[in-house]
């Protein structure tokens, strides 16, 4: 038996509404999930959310709220959308839980333990609207800090460091001899190129500048720094120290780590995957063999640019799962964009895939496979005595589609993976053109044509409804409820064989799958 499969996403900030950046993410994970199921393998599926630092506290002021009252409100809308777009988690990662919070002190403490960690008084210039301190970087071309860090002021700090600069050789060559450590490969220079010169890193915040986090168990005066605390959920949530904190109810550490993938996006690989969690890890005694990977996904753009909420073209997935189907939105965000890359949001795209796509390629499909079936035969199908070449080459699509499927999918190219069951769609409805079936209806003689045509049909949707099934989950299964058929249970994409539908066996009646939208097909 491998191990189960340990896929995590990134924890979602809680200080604004999720948007379509979150929901992609989130989908691309669950799809992963429902496939390696379908494909055979136990896995563990783990989400969150990221409740503590800076961002949360100021949102919460501006609020007029507490950080917790305020973080339990964007954590229900978060939890809500996964509810409501069939995002299926194992374990739920919020970093204010009790459980989190005695790891993360447990390994500040095994760090200090191991003398990782010290503290040392910084003099440094600090935004005061952005509480950051600045580096030469952020100094415009005249050598200024720029308008948009507003007042700057020289201060002295006293805070706590963690040495990231002694591993960084470690991460160096860790990096060269594991290709399979990013995903895709070519990030891996974004890592590399970002050692050069690597510091030490703060990881302490003081309270009078930051009271919403977790305290270091040894200096009750500082609390931890938001991104420390972030990474270490990934471990937390899944056991990790479990037994020595007295925490329950959690997986078994030993059986489910490392990951196998961390799907995050391109803009928190460096510094914060690629650099600290390794060498966080590292610094813990964790080897080499016990890495996690990480997946790293692009971004979703809205003509071009970056969405925000100051320019106001945050995109929100539930008014879109509301109009075009939690489906209709999954299938959108998975199919429109290759992983790794940026793909740009277009409500016009959208539309045309759902209504181009589901309903008129899929849906309408199983329509007139159905209809014609029940008309004809009443809704009793026969393998038949018929054959001919045109029969076999379309049992052929059929029948190669999986080990293709296997492969892109396998390989986090999930749009690819859809373009490969999408093949039996297309030459379904060749296949269609091709035999003519309500003519075949007309003619006695051609009675047993007929039969094998309408199994051909029934029998190559009940194949698409099982290569679908981790992208739009609902229609997948309404699909087989209308075909009649049940997948069985631990039903496998290897167990997929010509002939899943018995002869003699019962059709139901069609149900539009994705019944067209009226406001949607205004907009062309
Ligand atoms: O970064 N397109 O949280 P976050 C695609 N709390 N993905 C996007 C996106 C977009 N337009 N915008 C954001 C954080 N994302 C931290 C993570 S992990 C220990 C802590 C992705 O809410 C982003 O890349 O800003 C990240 O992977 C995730 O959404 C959460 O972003
Ligand atoms: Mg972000």
């Amino acid at each position: 038996m491998p191990k189960p499969y340990y896929i995590t996403t990134a924890i979602d900030y809680t200080n604004a509404a999720p948007h379509i950046g979150h929901a992609y993410e989130k989908v691309l994970a669950d799809v992963m999930t429902r496939f390696q199921r379908l494909n055979g393998r136990e896995v563990y599926f783990l989400t969150g959310v990221d409740q503590h630092g800076q961002k949360v506290q100021k949102s919460a002021e501006k609020a007029g709220l507490s950080p917790q009252e305020f973080v339990t409100g964007i954590t229900k809308k978060f939890i809500a959308l996964w509810d409501k777009i069939n995002v299926r988690y194992n374990g739920w990662a919020a970093t204010t839980d009790d459980k989190h919070k005695s790891v993360v002190q447990a390994l500040l403490q095994e760090l200090l333990d191991r003398g990782q960690l010290y503290k040392k008084s910084y003099r440094g210039f600090y935004s005061v609207r952005q509480e950051q301190f600045l580096t030469d970087k952020e100094r415009g071309a005249d050598g200024n800090y720029g308008e948009e860090w507003g007042e700057v002021v020289e201060i002295e700090e006293e805070n706590w460091y963690f040495k990231l600069s002694e591993h960084i050789g470690w991460l160096r060559s860790f990096i060269q001899s594991h290709p399979d450590f990013i995903t895709p490969a070519f990030r891996a220079n974004d890592a590399l190129n970002a050692l050069e010169g690597g510091q030490d890193l703060c990881i302490s915040r003081p309270k009078e500048r930051l009271s919403w986090g977790i305290p270091l168990p040894f200096d009750k005066r500082f609390v931890n720094y938001v991104w420390f605390d972030a990474l270490v959920n990934y471990v937390s949530f899944a056991g990790y120290l479990a037994e020595e904190v007295g925490n329950e109810n959690l997986p078994d550490f030993a059986k489910l780590w490392p990951a196998d993938a961390h799907v995050i996006g391109k803009d928190i690989l460096v510094p914060a995957h690629a650099i600290y969690w390794p060498i966080m890890l590292h610094a813990l005694g964790f080897t080499d063999d016990q890495m996690p990977k990480l997946i790293v996904h692009g971004w979703w753009n809205v003509k071009g640019s970056k969405m925000s909420k100051s320019t106001g073209n945050s995109i929100d997935p539930v008014a879109l799962a509301d109009m075009f189907t939690p489906d209709g939105l999954r299938y959108y965000l998975m199919r429109d964009i290759a992983t790794g890359y940026d793909a740009d949001f277009s409500e016009e795209r959208i539309t045309m895939s759902f209504n181009k796509e589901l309903a008129g390629g899929l849906g309408n499909l199983l329509q007139r496979a159905l209809s014609m079936a029940q008309k004809y035969r009443g809704g009793v199908i026969q393998a038949s005595a018929y054959d001919d070449e045109i029969n076999a080459v379309f049992r052929q699509t059929v029948t190669d589609a999986p080990a293709k499927y296997v492969e892109r999918m396998n390989a986090w190219a999930i749009h690819d993976g859809i373009a490969e069951a999408w093949r039996i769609v297309t030459h379904a409805n060749g296949f269609v053109d091709a035999t003519l079936p309500f003519k075949l209806a007309k003619d006695e003689a051609s009675a047993a044509r007929l039969d094998s045509v309408l199994y051909h049909l029934a029998e190559a949707l009940a194949h698409v409804s099982v290569l679908l099934s981790p992208v739009i989950p609902d229609a997948a299964r309404q699909m087989r409820d209308q075909l009649g058929w049940r997948m069985p249970d631990g039903f496998m994409v290897s167990d997929l064989r010509w002939g899943l539908l018995k002869d003699g066996h019962h059709l139901g009646q069609p149900v539009p799958l994705f019944p067209r939208l009226e406001a949607a097909k205004e907009t062309k």
